[in-house]
């Protein structure tokens, strides 16, 4: 059942080209420059009029919301916010029925997310839902949605669900982005070029595996870890951490890599690994002196860089490279490194990998 693999959640990061494509499939034809979506497609009108999108979800799924707010800002021009669903329902929310309702959830079992589902509907607001799992209660609460085509993940950490979510989330916001006319045509054009070569891109990436294997070797005794990332890879950062977090039970920090110096900077050591995102696109010169500064104050530098990359490896301790993509598409490709380095380090740490202590897979209690 896991198929050759030790542990689903290993299985589950190499489905993800397949996943991917899976999640593309029917939905986005890059030789005749379409994406088509039916939850889109038949509420156009409302997503053309929306005044904001709100998106609601909690852990991985947030933090996929969290990269969907770069991309419909940035392509769609769509104000968001990107909530935990937690915090959402139990305050006093303004919602109208002008607001679009993005819920996220592998599961679509997550009780927090589906309160807030409930609360949205209540108030008027359109609710879209993402989900993995066909005919779970989100799916089944929300006015329409687009499942992502992950397959099952058994994997407690969320690996393919969170590169199929970005897939769905990015395919949303193109397709918005041509109806509203944000974007040009050929830019519409290069993107869905660009977003067909993702699944190949990933595989390669996965290649990286016995080298980041001998990086989690190094590093699988540190006490804590920090992660960062600007722009489309702060999530990513903050994903990074939530996984080694769950699954090694090591203590982990995401940040936006510009906030270090407002504080966490205060922890760095010879003893503190900081992972950093530095791929060649956004704010790469401030993401280099942002490494600098952690050299010279000896921390330890895992940076995952855009292939051919020679600013960051002559600073860092190790380099993961990924192959080169537009900016936007990036997380889908960093983020596979990092699930890969928190598995090895709780693999090499004993762990139970698939079923971390005090967690489940669905979170069905408030
Ligand atoms: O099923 P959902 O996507 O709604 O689950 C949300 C979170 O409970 C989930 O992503 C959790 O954070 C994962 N264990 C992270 O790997």
């Amino acid at each position: 059942e896991k198929g050759g693999f030790e542990h689903f959640m290993l299985k589950e990061i190499y489905e993800q080209p397949e996943a991917i494509l899976d999640t593309f499939r029917g939905r986005l034809k890059a030789d005749e420059a379409i994406i088509k979506m039916a939850g889109v497609e038949d509420n156009m009108k409302r997503f053309l009029n929306a005044d904001r999108i709100i998106v609601v979800a909690c852990g991985t799924s947030w933090h996929a919301g969290l990269v969907s707010e770069y991309i419909f800002e940035d392509l769609a021009r769509i104000p968001v916010e990107v909530e935990y669903a937690s915090e959402f329902r139990y305050r006093n929310p303004v919602i109208t029925d002008k607001d679009i309702v993005i819920a996220i959830s592998q599961s679509g079992e997550t009780a927090d997310t589906l309160a807030a589902i409930k609360l949205a509907k209540s108030k008027g607001a359109f609710v879209f839902g993402v989900c993995n799992v066909v005919g779970s209660s989100i799916a089944r609460e929300t006015h329409t949605g687009a499942y992502t085509h992950a397959g099952p993940e058994i994997g407690v950490a969320s690996t393919k669900a969170f590169t199929t979510q970005i897939t769905v989330l990015t395919l949303m916001a193109l397709r918005l982005a041509r109806a509203k006319g944000t974007i040009t045509s050929s830019e519409f054009r290069h993107h869905l070029i660009e977003l067909e070569l993702i699944p190949d891109k990933v595989r390669e990436v996965l290649e990286s595996n016995e080298y980041i294997k001998e990086i989690a070797a190094s590093y699988k005794d540190s006490k804590n870890f920090l992660y960062l990332g600007r722009g489309y890879n702060f999530p990513v950062a903050l994903e990074g951490a939530l996984k080694l977090k769950e699954i090694s039970y090591i203590h982990a920090e995401g940040y936006p890599a510009a906030e270090m110096k407002h504080g966490p900077i205060a922890l760095i050591d010879e003893f503190m690994p900081v992972v950093v995102i530095a791929t060649n696109k956004g704010h790469y010169d401030k993401i280099v002196s942002n490494i600098q500064e952690i050299k010279s104050r000896n921390g330890k530098i895992i940076a995952v860089v855009t292939k051919g990359d020679v600013d960051v490896r002559n600073i860092a301790d190790h380099v993961i490279e990924v192959p080169e993509t537009m900016e936007a598409l990036t997380p889908m490709l960093t983020t596979i490194p990092l699930q890969l380095l928190s598995y090895h380090i709780a693999v090499m740490l004993g762990k139970n990998v698939d079923q971390p202590r005090n967690l489940a897979k669905a979170v069905t209690v408030e």
